[in-house]
């Protein structure tokens, strides 16, 4: 196990443990408040978060900080992180294989954030870390627990791309988490 945030960002920017190390330009490490209460878990990086090496920063990022901005929420106060820290050629799906060598890094953000809640953005991170079976239309805006964590799934911000009308349930979903929150800091 690590200690801190910085040795272990420091092994996923030397990691090769996956071939997806041979087509990266950066490693998407995560960011945001390493004491925050609530983390939000992409798939993985795409292109704009390949060259700056930060997470959620193209079009997808836009719209969930315009989402955050409607329900309240300030990226500063969250944290940000991804199944896989490099990004898959194409934007391809991350493989199986690519996850398993990459889950013990985000395992380990988990442990050293401790966040009471945790957004599950779109299929592969719903599937990665609530089971295989599940699915995303149907897990979504439903809260789920896992070993003292709540679990919020809700669409990946680039499926709004797509389709405008997922954007009502992204932002119902983020208010519920709002409002968790509120309750749980309240007791
Ligand atoms: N999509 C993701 O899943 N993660 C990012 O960091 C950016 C886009
Ligand atoms: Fe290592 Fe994960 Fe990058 Fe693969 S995706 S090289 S396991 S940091």
């Amino acid at each position: 196990m690590y200690e801190n945030i910085e040795e272990l960002k420091a092994k996923v920017d030397a990691c090769k443990n996956c071939k997806l190390s041979s087509t990266r330009k950066h490693t998407v490490f995560g960011e945001g408040n390493i004491k925050a209460e609530v983390m939000f878990i992409g798939e993985g990086p795409g292109g704009d978060e390949d060259l700056q090496g930060r997470p959620f920063v193209g079009k997808a990022g836009k719209l969930m900080n315009n989402a955050f901005d409607v329900v309240g929420i300030k990226r500063e106060d969250v944290y940000i992180a991804n199944i896989v820290k490099c990004r898959p050629p194409h934007n391809r799906d991350p493989e199986q294989d690519e996850i398993g060598f990459c889950i013990n890094y985000l395992r380990n953000q988990v442990i050293i954030i401790k966040p009471k809640i945790i957004v599950l953005l779109g299929r592969i991170s719903l599937q990665t870390i609530l089971g295989k079976e599940k699915m995303i239309s149907k897990s979504r805006g439903i809260w789920q627990e896992k070993r003292g964590i709540l679990y919020m799934p809700t669409w990946h911000p680039a499926a709004l791309l797509r389709d405008e009308t997922k954007k009502v349930d992204f932002i119902y979903d983020l208010k519920q988490v709002v409002n968790k929150l509120k309750e749980i800091e309240k007791n």
